[in-house]
């Protein structure tokens, strides 16, 4: 038989960049350097930089051992869902005026395109969204992907590498009409810089007076600073204390230790308990349209550690020696960094928060990291400070130096 010749249906199709964060991950993966530092993905690592099992979670699995492997439904588990919307709104009236609807998720980026969905369909008219600049590259490419006019709101001031409140409330001010923004609930990420209570009031305030609807991007929940409660003031003021309607995106990968699992939750405040029921049946309208139901391993161990009296305590322990190591590690890297005289200023090490460090470093010399001492970071040059141990943050420290100095004046 002749060979026939055949076009393609893809010939116009153009290759994609791969992901920032993921592709620096597979380089440290490939490198077989045996003093290479991994600092790139938001991965919480141990004292001796391996991958931590918390001890709630291997409670939780030995509890749900043997269980079956049957559908959930699409809401994904019930239980899951409202121990997950106890944690966050316990003793609230939006609660008790049952105004909360939510399903299980994939994670934090299930969350967000579930949430991005639901607001198509359940809002005549949102069509923009405004990202904090910078913020995960994640939530651009989600949200654009799904057909939303993305913007850039100035979020960070990189010479005095810190919060940028008068710029970030100067474009919710001027935002469009019909607009959502999404806000990151703790240790925004890449930056670390949070805002104080006093500014949440005043974004919350920027925000209603604007009309826009806040979607709260909550990744870091109990991770940040150990406790639940503290790291969800903001959700909460908007919340409670302002009655505001918002979208929370929730996930378990940090603070449970459950990347792969894949599990977390989005959430919706309405006004009213009535439009409450319609949102839960267009998220789950979403969730069919999408993943059909979602797995069931990551919520039954989520489950169980958040409604088991026990596991629940060893949870609250975790998060604490989760966010302790990671606080003394930025300790001493900005120690290291001191002692050696690093031209240019760290303390924005130590007054940044959560799982990152936002370096502030050129891309060349994040390029440079990686080529000379295999130190692997997101050329952003944020830093995943779980990386970071006893045994590799005075490498880490010395390699900056070397590269500051190298790059010093440039
Ligand atoms: C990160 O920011 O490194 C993590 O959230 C992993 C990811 O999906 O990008």
């Amino acid at each position: 038989m002749g060979s026939v010749s055949q076009s393609s249906h893809f010939e116009a199709a153009e290759s994609v960049e791969p992901d920032g964060i993921f592709e620096v991950l597979r380089r440290y993966n490939a490198d077989a350097s045996p003093n290479k530092i991994n600092v790139c993905v938001g991965a919480y690592r141990d004292e001796n930089g391996k991958p931590w099992v918390l001890p709630s979670v291997q409670m939780a699995t030995s509890k749900i051992a043997g269980a079956d492997h049957e559908y959930l439904p699409m809401m994904g588990s019930r239980g899951f869902r409202d121990a997950a919307v106890e944690l966050l709104f316990h003793g609230s009236r939006a609660l008790s005026e049952q105004r909360i609807s939510g399903i299980q998720s994939l994670s934090g980026t299930g969350a967000l395109l579930l949430a991005g969905m639901t607001l198509k369909k359940a809002t005549a008219n949102i069509q923009h969204i405004y990202i904090t600049s910078p913020t995960w590259p994640n939530h651009e490419l989600l949200f654009d992907t799904m057909g939303f006019n993305v913007h850039w709101a100035p979020y960070y001031n990189n010479k005095t590498r810190s919060y940028d409140h008068e710029a970030f409330l100067a474009s919710l001010a001027a935002a469009e009409p019909n607009s959502a923004v999404v806000l990151h609930a703790c240790a925004h990420n890449p930056t670390g810089c949070d805002p104080t209570r006093e500014q949440w009031t005043e974004i919350a305030q920027a925000i209603r007076s604007r009309g826009i609807f806040p979607i709260f991007d909550s990744a870091y929940l109990g991770f940040n600073s150990g406790s639940v409660d503290e790291d969800a003031w903001a959700i909460r003021h908007f919340i409670d204390d302002l009655g505001m309607e918002a979208a929370i995106c929730l996930s378990f990968a940090k603070s449970m230790g459950l990347y792969g699992e894949r599990i977390g939750a989005v959430l919706f405040v309405a006004a009213t308990s009535e439009l409450s029921g319609t949102l839960q049946s267009i998220l789950e309208n979403a969730q069919r349209a999408t993943i059909s139901t979602p797995p069931l391993y990551g919520a039954r161990i989520a489950e169980a550690v958040l409604t088991s009296t026990d596991i629940k305590k060893q949870w609250a322990e975790d998060l604490v020696t989760m966010s302790g190591r990671i606080l003394k590690m930025r300790g001493r890297l900005f120690q290291e960094l001191t002692r050696l005289g690093t031209p240019g200023s760290w303390e924005h090490i130590v007054k940044q928060t959560g799982m990152f460090g936002y370096l502030g470093i050129g891309a060349e010399q994040v390029v440079h990291l990686e080529k000379e001492f295999n130190v692997y970071m997101a050329n952003t040059s944020r830093i995943s400070i779980a990386g970071l141990n006893d045994n590799n943050v005075e490498h880490f420290a010395k390699a900056l130096d070397a590269t500051a100095r190298k790059f010093a004046g440039n």
